[in-house]
């Protein structure tokens, strides 16, 4: 079983998501006021997007006399709304075990040192691991639903983790605060970056399932994602 995954974004008009030029006041609520209104047990974003969250010290990590093995760790705690990060190299440190109010999950890969996962295990974050050098994304869903009881997952971006998971097919649904803005930046990251140039991949398409206009000028869409869609309009 895994889970339902709904990508949520906040984009420009012309698809970017990095709010350096965008002047908004109070910019956190155009994604988050949304967000909240759709119900999950747990958000899951990229390493860039989670190291605004994360520790900003310089962990020194303290070398490990025997070899942590590469297993799951779920550690105890008493919430069950999770903050989850694809994070394979463990660059994420961590103070405390919850960004606000849900608790961590690092999803790694085997590349990690046993200092890292000593860390992770000294802070009590939960962590997973998703393949040997690649992840496997599907496995990951798996194990959240297995391990956590994850039924539905809010992807939160940034462009790269959407990309990724959109290429896999694991998306069912996809949730867009469109800005009234054009960016115009040539290189920023976008809602997606799946993979560079035209190979064999198809666009995703999607249903519209609701559309709803919210402050002034901004669009809240939502679409289902068409699966198995073979031919193009
Ligand atoms: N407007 C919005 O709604 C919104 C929402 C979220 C974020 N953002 C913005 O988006 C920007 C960051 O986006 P981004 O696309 O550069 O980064 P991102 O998706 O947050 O993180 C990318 C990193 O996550 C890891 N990763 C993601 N998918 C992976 C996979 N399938 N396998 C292995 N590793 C994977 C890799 O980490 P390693 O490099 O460590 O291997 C990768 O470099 C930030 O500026 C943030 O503020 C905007």
């Amino acid at each position: 079983m895994t889970p339902y995954v709904i990508c949520h974004m906040l984009g420009s008009v012309d698809g970017r998501i990095k709010q350096n030029i965008w002047g908004l006041k109070d910019h956190h609520k155009y994604f988050e006021e949304p967000a909240s209104k759709i119900k999950a047990d747990a958000w899951l974003v990229g390493r860039t997007t989670m190291q605004e969250f994360s520790s900003k010290k310089n962990y020194k990590t303290e070398a490990v006399r025997a070899n942590i093995p590469k297993e799951d760790f779920v550690a105890e705690q008493p919430v069950k709304k999770y903050a989850v990060v694809i994070d394979p190299s463990g660059k994420c440190y961590w103070d405390t075990n919850m960004v606000s109010t849900e608790h961590v999950i690092e999803v790694l890969s085997e590349k990690v040192s046993s200092r890292y996962l000593h860390h992770l295990r000294s802070k009590n974050v939960s962590y997973i691991f998703g393949g040997k050098d690649e992840l496997n994304l599907d496995l990951v869903l798996r194990k959240l639903y297995k391990l956590f009881n994850i039924k539905t997952v809010r992807i939160d971006g940034g462009g790269h983790v959407n990309g990724s998971f959109l290429k896999a097919g694991l998306i069912d649904e996809f949730s867009l605060v469109l800005a009234p803005l054009a960016d115009g930046t040539i290189g920023a990251p976008t809602v997606f970056e799946a993979e560079e140039g035209y190979g064999r991949r198809k666009a995703t398409h999607f249903t519209l399932k609701s559309v709803k206009r919210i402050y002034n000028d901004y669009l809240w869409l939502r679409y289902l994602v068409v699966k198995n869609k073979k031919a193009q309009r």
